[in-house]
């Protein structure tokens, strides 16, 4: 495919685009679709100046026909199957709001591009496990794959790195990918409170699905990182080399402890190329407080770009919800209606490196360590041996208030140490015995 020849044509050819129509198809009707089908209702008039051409929803489809919706439902043919849909002759684009990495939205995006149509999807799950086959199917059709709202919701984040930044190499990329599990490392640290009690009111109020489990767990955070990472690095869309470790383990006393140490405790999702392969990450992390990211709270995305002659950029916003996510999805839309086309990863298909996962083991920095030890004497010295031996040693340590023979927690921060490393000292110090409880680590990101 040939990318970015199309706004000479297009300026040729105004006249006749201008009475041209863009038809598209909506698949999935829900939090996502709604926003959509309001937005395009309601901003009518500026998007028909902004593309120089109307848009027009010609045909939608769902699951449940007689569910009652929150918006006007178009004047447009109704699917039952989402995959008719695709084929419709009466849609240039079919914009997939299904979800879910296989099943329906995959069928219907693969017979969408199969059939010569352009796809907009906010699908993350989809394109980070098969973005690479989608974007060779895209290209070899000569149509485009865009995918904006997958990740950050309402951020232009996509657009930032593959367009705007595109003169960089980026030294690193990193951010707060997940905004369920940055609401809960939030509320944690306002009201002191455990994490299963605030993921519980998170799921109340909407915050957190009735099955958190690729939220808390860094799944969908690591769906993020795996595009961002295709798009900063050049490299194939390689979920499976994603190292990923959720909140779940986190505890009020860890984010009490980080903040005593000059810390706060956020999930992100981080990239880097090494020499030694792409490193793609996603787990707490502890910031300095003070730090840009660290005063990313609630619900707010934020992603930061580090290019080797932008500088250091940042991008902060919300990362889900209708309105937003509408607004990302249109934004796709409107670079159809006005002919822009780009490669799905910044890379045309074929350029795209098949690179090597760095091992996590290899990675370097500092740990905050959380042990649960009997207040007896030696306990500590056995457990400064261990880290001695493995050449890890102490940058600063809690221990406070004295409970003879009871256990106790003690905080440690190292200095700089091997993973590897790490992981051995940890092994061993679980088996001391006088460690009661498996140890908790967090590793520490200075920017
Ligand atoms: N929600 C957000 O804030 C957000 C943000 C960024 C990205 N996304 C992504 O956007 C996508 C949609 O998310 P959402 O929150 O809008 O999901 P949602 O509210 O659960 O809506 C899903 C829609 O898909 C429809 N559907 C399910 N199975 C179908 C099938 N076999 N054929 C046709 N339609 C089918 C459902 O139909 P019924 O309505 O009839 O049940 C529903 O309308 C997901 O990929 C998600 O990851 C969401």
């Amino acid at each position: 495919m040939r990318y970015g020849h199309r706004i000479t044509h297009i300026a040729a050819k105004s006249e006749f685009l201008l009475s041209d129509v863009l038809r598209i198809g909506i698949a999935g009707l829900g939090t996502v679709g709604g926003g959509v089908i309001r937005l395009l209702s309601e901003q009518e008039d500026l998007l028909t100046q902004r593309c120089g051409r109307a848009l027009a929803v010609t045909a939608i489809s769902a699951r449940d026909r007689n569910k009652p919706r929150d918006f006007d439902m178009p004047d447009a043919t109704w699917y039952d199957d989402a995959v008719a849909l695709a084929q419709a002759d009466n849609v240039d684009v079919v914009v997939e709001l299904i979800g879910g990495e296989d099943g329906p939205a995959r069928a219907t995006v693969e017979t969408a591009l199969g059939c010569g149509k352009h796809v907009v999807t906010a699908n993350k799950a989809l394109l980070a496990v098969h973005g690479g086959a989608l974007a060779e199917l895209a290209e070899k059709v000569d149509r485009t794959l865009c995918y904006e709202a997958a990740v950050c919701g309402g951020i232009p984040v996509i657009k930032a790195m593959r367009e705007g930044l595109a003169a960089n190499r980026f030294e690193r990329i990193y951010g707060i990918l997940n905004g369920t599990c940055n609401y809960i490392l939030t509320k944690m640290e306002e009201d002191g409170a455990e994490f299963a009690a605030v993921l519980a009111e998170a799921q109340q109020l909407g915050y957190a699905e009735a099955d958190p489990s690729f939220d808390i767990g860094g799944i969908d955070a690591a769906h993020k990182l795996t595009l961002l990472a295709s798009l900063a690095y050049g490299c194939q869309v390689q979920f499976g080399d994603v190292f990923i470790e959720g909140i779940e383990d986190l505890t009020a006393s860890d984010i009490r402890f980080a903040r005593e140490l000059g810390y706060r405790i956020k999930l992100l999702g981080l990239a880097r190329r090494t020499d030694t392969g792409i490193e793609r990450r996603v787990h707490p992390c502890l910031v300095p407080l003070r730090t840009p990211i660290a005063e990313v709270n609630g619900v707010t995305n934020a992603v930061v770009a580090v290019g080797n002659y932008a500088g250091q950029t940042m991008f902060v916003g919300p990362g889900a919800g209708a309105e937003p996510t509408a607004s990302s999805v249109i934004a796709d839309i409107v670079d159809i209606a006005r002919g822009l086309a780009m490669p799905p990863f910044a890379t045309p298909y074929s350029k795209l490196e098949e690179a090597a996962a760095r091992p996590m083991d290899l990675w370097q920095g500092a740990y905050y360590v959380r042990l649960t030890v009997l207040d007896q004497p030696g306990s500590m010295a056995g457990i400064t041996a261990v880290m001695a031996e493995h050449s890890v040693s102490i940058d600063s340590i809690i221990q406070r208030g004295r409970a003879p023979g009871a256990a106790v927690p003690v905080v440690m921060l190292t200095h700089k140490t091997e993973e590897a490393s790490m992981t051995r000292v940890l092994r061993e110090i679980t088996a001391l015995e006088p460690v009661t409880e498996r140890p908790r680590v967090i590793r520490i990101e200075r920017f």
